[in-house]
């Protein structure tokens, strides 16, 4: 018998496509959420190939996402080239967009998450940026081993850059 509540973090196919979007659209800012960022069904699709996105998969639901690029692959993101310029870190990869559905927070898996591409990477030097209010998201990353390691605005918000 499958255990329901079973934690499975594996590389993403496009089946799971579906499910990492609708996570994604509960946690923007107009659903209430705190995402800095919208990326686009295709962009998804293509870290999925490039197997650059790792899901967590608890029963047979899309329970989060992780996402661990090269930089050129964010380059798109204005708030990702903010952060090159605040902290430019030549080398380090870039964590995030990382996210888990609401249901399932506080059980592991973004540290679960964090980890299974640490080890993909054998430790390479990562950062990623958290808006400066998000104080669980700040936290969750202490939690994973990351320091926070400088700040930067861009158009009027205020954000950390994490590393490890
Ligand atoms: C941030 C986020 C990814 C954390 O996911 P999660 O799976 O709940 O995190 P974990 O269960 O792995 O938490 C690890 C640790 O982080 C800390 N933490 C996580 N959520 C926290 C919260 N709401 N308040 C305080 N600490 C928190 C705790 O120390 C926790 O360990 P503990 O539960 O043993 O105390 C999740 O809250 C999320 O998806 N938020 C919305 C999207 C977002 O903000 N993404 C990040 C953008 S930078």
């Amino acid at each position: 018998m499958s255990d329901e509540s079973a934690v499975r973090v594996r590389s993403a196919e496009a089946r799971d496509l579906d499910g990492v979007l609708a996570i994604q659209e509960e946690d923007q800012p107009e659903n209430g959420g705190t995402l800095s960022a919208r990326f686009s069904r295709e962009w998804f699709a293509q870290a999925a190939e490039d197997e650059f996105l790792i899901v967590a998969e608890v029963g047979d639901r899309v329970a989060g996402y992780v996402a661990f690029t090269p930089r050129e692959a964010q380059a798109h993101v204005g708030v990702v080239r903010a952060m090159l310029r605040a902290h430019p870190d030549p080398g380090a990869y870039l964590h995030g967009p990382i996210c888990v559905g609401r249901e399932f927070r506080r059980r592991g898996l973004a540290v679960a998450l964090f980890r299974a591409h640490r080890e993909r990477m054998h430790g390479a030097p990562v950062m990623a940026f958290i808006r400066a209010d998000n104080v669980s998201s700040r936290a969750a990353h202490v939690g994973m081993g990351m320091r926070e390691v400088a700040e930067f605005e861009c158009d009027g918000v205020r954000y950390v850059v994490v590393a490890a």
